[in-house]
């Protein structure tokens, strides 16, 4: 079998072949958040089944495919799906395209996500800059055997979301007349949601939002070097919170219902890169 960074390299260079350029800024779309590939000017369209090595997701909602295109001046990469670990994927698989992104020239990654809101002042729709991560996934891509080429053994995570891209979020929104919090984002493995007590126990230690991805992806993209954003979208408020169960329906129904903000959202904040 290819070694890993080869199979990196392979799927960069047919996004490369079929795309004809390569993006400067990469958005990877959480569940229910698909749409924005399609605002894309000039797409070319891949189906992640049609590049060499990557991986697909099976998640409802999550359609599966890469769309380069234009926004504005920017070339820009959409990744609609995403890989989660709780798919049972290692996390070299959930990153693959996140190291693709970095292989191909990206800059800039702004990586999206539904979340729970644990934070009370929060309310359903909301939309979150993610200002720092607390990674209880109980794994880390980076474990194994350091590739240089990659980046160092022990990458700083100091400050994992670009202060720099957290203010240009908090200007296009305030443009847009959007609210828009900030807080902390603690990715767990799912998939089952958290108990109210894991809840407060999140709440305890600084999350004000919690979900299944993210986390891994930015920490390969800080170590390939990439600016990172996060922005989620509080679809639901966390376990315990509501004296209601979760569904994964309703978080779909959610992040369906603020699309057209949070595509507005990102428009704005790639527009002021
Ligand atoms: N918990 C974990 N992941 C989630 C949630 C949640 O409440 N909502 C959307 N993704």
């Amino acid at each position: 079998m290819q070694a890993y960074y080869d199979q990196v390299k392979a799927a960069a260079a047919a996004v490369r072949d079929k795309a004809g350029t390569v993006p400067e800024v990469a958005v990877v779309l959480g569940s229910g958040l698909g749409d924005f590939a399609g605002t894309l000017g000039g797409p070319v369209s891949m189906p992640y089944q049609s590049l060499p090595h990557w991986p697909e997701s099976r998640v409802v909602g999550h359609a599966g495919r890469l769309v380069i295109g234009q926004m504005g001046p920017r070339r820009v990469a959409a990744l609609a799906g995403r890989c989660h670990a709780y798919e049972g994927h290692d996390l070299k698989t959930v990153t693959f395209a996140t190291r693709v992104m970095g292989m191909l020239g990206v800059r800039t990654l702004i990586l999206t996500n539904a979340a729970g809101g644990i934070n009370t002042g929060f309310g359903e729709g909301a939309l979150m800059v993610i200002d720092d991560h607390i990674n209880l996934t109980g794994g880390n891509p980076l474990v194994g055997e350091n590739d240089e080429r990659f980046g160092v053994r022990f990458p700083d995570m100091s400050e994992v979301y670009a202060r720099r891209l957290r203010a240009i979020a908090d200007e296009t929104a305030a443009a847009q007349q959007l609210p828009l919090r900030h807080g902390v984002y603690a990715a767990l493995l799912g998939p089952s949601y958290e108990t109210p007590a894991e809840i407060r126990y999140l709440r305890a230690i600084g999350a004000d939002a919690v979900g299944m991805s993210t986390a891994v992806e930015a920490i390969v993209a800080r170590h390939m070097g990439m600016d990172v954003l996060g922005l989620s979208c509080i679809t639901n408020m966390a376990a315990g919170v509501l004296p209601q169960p979760l569904r994964h329906d309703e978080v779909m129904a959610t992040a369906r219902r603020v699309r057209g903000e949070f595509i507005g959202l990102l428009e704005g904040i790639i527009g002021r890169l």
